[in-house]
């Protein structure tokens, strides 16, 4: 196996780690995130090119606090502290750490006051964006204070040792000007070559794959999705016709999706697709439950139970094949360090304990933009790689409360009104994802001249790179109307549309 030069990211539980790794991935260079307690000799083990301390939710004087193997400290190679990151590196080092009075949050102006390696070709004043509590009184000995903002320090390095911590965040959006801060950082800094991409990655996917795998056979669980069918790609260029696809109706499906998924699968893919109608089964079991968590748990344990059943009737199979992404793995359990569980998502949290098949998730690692580009190279056809995405519990997380048959009938026609006008205005590549959302409460309308008690549909469409932060998208107000006057005209038993203008955080963009 070919040696990649990485660099490594301690996760201390903030929310945006998982932008620095793509932050960090979109520089060209391969990282991985790992829980802040790892011990020393697994951190290094990986032989980093450089280490990342994320920020994180404690403060450092919480006595519960996490702090990593104390040997991360004394790391030969560069280290660069990111909010919490960096008042762990003052308050480890000697430097003064003052507890929050107040948070600060938002954007602020960084103002430059000397020289810096870490902030080398950037402008005197730049913005960033702050999301802190307690903030640094005084740098560690040998640290320069090499950026302010008005209530902080914004940066301190010490480049003799090749110690640098920042207060802001520049793995987001809003400090414009972060992605060069990292830069400086990776290749600055760490001397990375930036060697890391979507071929390279595909090289290495497959021969692990076709290494762990052997000569066993594996099931695919396809959902129609991006996610799923570069998995499934992947795994057949590993194994060929060892990998078996199983398409499962699970009953919350878009309209006419089963039929339409199952022919172009096998057609334009010419993968082995077996289609399982256990929409039954799964309507059944989520009967009178309105609990968001509970419909999740229910829809992913009998998912699994689906293609236990499969993989027995094909006989001896070890391996389901899964298309979860990285943003799925933070967001469900934390794994990967101490990140506060927002949603089971169908395809980890769900999971029941006792599977007897051992997972192969080989898009675990990738942000979803990565993936679609790994699709492209594999010669995915553009209607699947620009697909939105599709919650594994489906149509269940946009219907508020219970799930009957009538709840989704209506929501698959106003759903696929949705899918169509957005696509006739030429807007449907440029969000995230588009749909309708079936609220459970009744509004008095008046159509003719009669009164009605009807159904609401709310609209939700969203901007996002990655779907762990979104902002409801500005859609045209004629796009608006058109949704709206079609949906009220054509499906029946709803009288009144609106449209969802919350972002994320703190909204998710499911709404359940
Ligand atoms: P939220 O609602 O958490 O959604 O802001 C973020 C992105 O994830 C999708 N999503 C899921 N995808 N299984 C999936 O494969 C799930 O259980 C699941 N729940 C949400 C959601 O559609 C959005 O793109």
């Amino acid at each position: 196996m070919i040696k990649r030069e990485t660099v490594l990211i301690l996760d201390f539980g903030s929310q945006y780690t998982q932008l620095i790794a793509r932050r960090v991935r979109e520089a060209n260079v391969y990282c991985e995130i790992l829980p802040c307690h790892t011990p020393w000799p697994e951190i290094e083990a990986r032989q980093p090119k450089g280490l990342i301390l994320s920020g994180g939710p404690q403060s450092v004087f919480s006595p519960d606090s996490p702090h990593p193997d104390p040997a991360v400290y004394d790391f030969e190679g560069p280290l660069l502290g990111i909010c919490y990151g960096m008042q762990l590196l003052a308050f480890r080092l000697g430097g003064r750490v003052e507890p929050a009075i107040r948070r600060e949050y938002g954007k602020a102006e960084l103002v430059r006051t000397r020289s810096s390696c870490l902030l080398e070709g950037l402008p005197e004043r730049m913005q960033v964006w702050m999301s802190h509590g307690d903030h640094i009184d005084a740098p560690p000995e040998g640290f320069s204070i090499v950026a302010q903002t008005a209530n902080a320090i914004g940066a301190m390095e010490d480049s003799s040792r090749r110690r640098y911590g920042v207060q802001f965040h520049p793995e987001v959006v809003h400090t414009p000007l972060g992605k060069e801060v990292l830069r400086n950082f990776l290749f600055g800094i760490c001397g990375c070559s930036g060697d890391w991409n979507v071929k390279s990655f595909i090289d290495e996917s497959v021969a692990q794959i076709g290494a762990r795998i052997g000569e066993e056979q594996a099931l695919c669980a396809l959902s129609g999705g991006v996610d799923s069918s570069v998995a499934a790609l992947l795994v057949h260029r590993a194994i060929g016709d060892r990998l078996t696809c199983v398409f499962i109706d699970n009953g919350v499906l878009r309209k006419n999706e089963f039929e339409e998924v199952l022919q172009t699968f096998r057609e334009n893919l010419h993968l082995n697709v077996i289609g399982v109608d256990a929409s039954v089964r799964f309507l059944s079991r989520l009967s009178g439950v309105s609990d968001p968590e509970k419909k999740r748990k229910i829809i992913g344990e009998e998912f699994i139970r689906v293609f236990e059943e499969q993989a027995r009737k094909l006989g001896e199979v070890k391996f389901l094949v899964q298309g979860t992404l990285y943003p799925d793995v933070i967001e469900s359990v934390s794994v990967k360090g101490p990140s506060a569980v927002i949603k089971s998502h169908h395809n980890v949290g769900g999971l029941p304990e006792k599977m007897h098949l051992t997972l192969v998730e080989p898009l675990r690692e990738l942000f979803k933009d990565e993936v679609r580009e790994v699709g492209r190279q594999l010669g995915l056809p553009d209607l699947f790689v620009r697909r939105h995405p599709f919650p594994g519990p489906g149509l269940a997380v946009r219907i508020i409360g219970e799930v009957e048959p009538e709840g989704l009938a209506l929501l698959r026609d106003a759903d696929k009104i949705v899918e169509e006008e957005i696509r006739k205005a030429g807007v449907y590549d440029r969000v995230w994802q588009a749909f309708a959302v079936l609220l459970p409460v009744k509004s008095v309308g008046v159509m003719g001249d009669g009164r009605t008690y009807e159904s609401v549909i709310a609209v939700r469409a969203v901007q996002s790179l990655d779907g762990m932060t979104a902002d409801w998208a500005p859609l045209p107000h004629e796009v608006l109307s058109s949704i709206s006057n079609r949906i009220v005209n054509e499906v029946r038993g709803v009288n009144r549309v609106v449209y969802d203008i919350s972002s994320k955080p703190p909204s998710t963009i499911e709404w359940e």
